[in-house]
């Protein structure tokens, strides 16, 4: 039985409050009657709770862009993981690229978020990976995504039905209206796979892990990627501020 497909729409700081606000009401609409796979969007922090209450009744699911580690305390600007949680959240993406190019996120902070995002027990991390240009053209890839892997989830301890989505970003292709051949994202996400393998057993990694894509994905591009084997949704940005655009792939990832 194909496993359910996330599709999800990373909104980063593009949106005003009313703005956020609005988009979520054209998604909850567009997507009433939708019942392929889950799909999350992600809002600013500061939209969180509003989006919330925009999503009641909805079957669409919130995630966070950030979190910090640390449960409460004297950590300037930051939210907490059951904060997230508390607000109505059920994902959060972490380490994306962007994050760690303009804020310095390194993989140390993101093994320290990942852990505290699962002791919640309520929050799903979607973690994202990826190389960038230089690091591709010198064919480090393979190591490269392997290392990350590596320090983000060393040690960590899956539990139960918990989920952890890793998210293959090539961090070059992001934003360019390119993304990459369907088919070197399956290497790359069987790269991936067989360094989960290692790490946590196939068992555990077929119950408790996903594995999806994002870089450059629209309605234009997404029908090569639909019929991948080793994946298991989409992160979605550019594309995901037009709902009618964003429901087109959803519907052609989820078919
Ligand atoms: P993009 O962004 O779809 O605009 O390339 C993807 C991402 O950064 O998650």
């Amino acid at each position: 039985m194909p496993t359910k497909k996330y599709v999800i729409a990373n909104w980063k700081m593009n949106l005003s409050l009313s703005q956020s606000v609005s988009l979520a009401k054209k998604f909850k609409d567009k997507f009433a009657v939708f019942n392929q796979g889950e799909i999350i969007i992600c809002p600013s922090t500061l939209a969180l709770t509003e989006a919330v209450k925009v999503l009641k009744g909805s079957k669409i699911k919130l995630g966070a862009q950030n979190v910090f580690w640390e449960e409460n305390g004297p950590y300037m600007g930051e939210t907490s993981a059951s904060m997230l949680a508390e607000a109505g959240c059920d994902y959060v993406i972490l380490g994306h690229s962007e994050r760690r190019r303009y804020l310095l996120e390194n993989y140390e902070m993101i093994h320290k978020k990942v852990k505290a995002v699962l002791k919640t027990e309520k929050l799903t991390p979607i973690v994202c990976i990826g190389e960038n240009f230089e690091e591709r053209k010198t064919n480090r890839r393979d190591f490269v995504l392997v290392e990350q892997l590596q320090q983000a989830l060393s040690g960590i301890d899956v539990f139960g039905g918990q989920q952890v989505i890793i998210a293959y970003e090539p961090t070059w292709a992001i934003g360019t209206g390119t993304a990459i051949e369907p088919a070197e994202a399956e290497y790359a996400h069987k790269i991936i796979k067989l360094a989960l393998n290692d790490m946590f057993g196939m068992q555990a990694v077929s119950k408790n892990f996903k594995i999806i894509y994002g870089a450059s994905i629209g309605a234009g591009n997404v029908k090569g990627f639909a019929k991948l084997e080793n994946l298991d949704g989409l992160l979605v940005g550019g594309a995901s501020l037009k709902a009618d655009e964003f429901y087109k792939i959803a519907n052609e990832i989820t078919k």
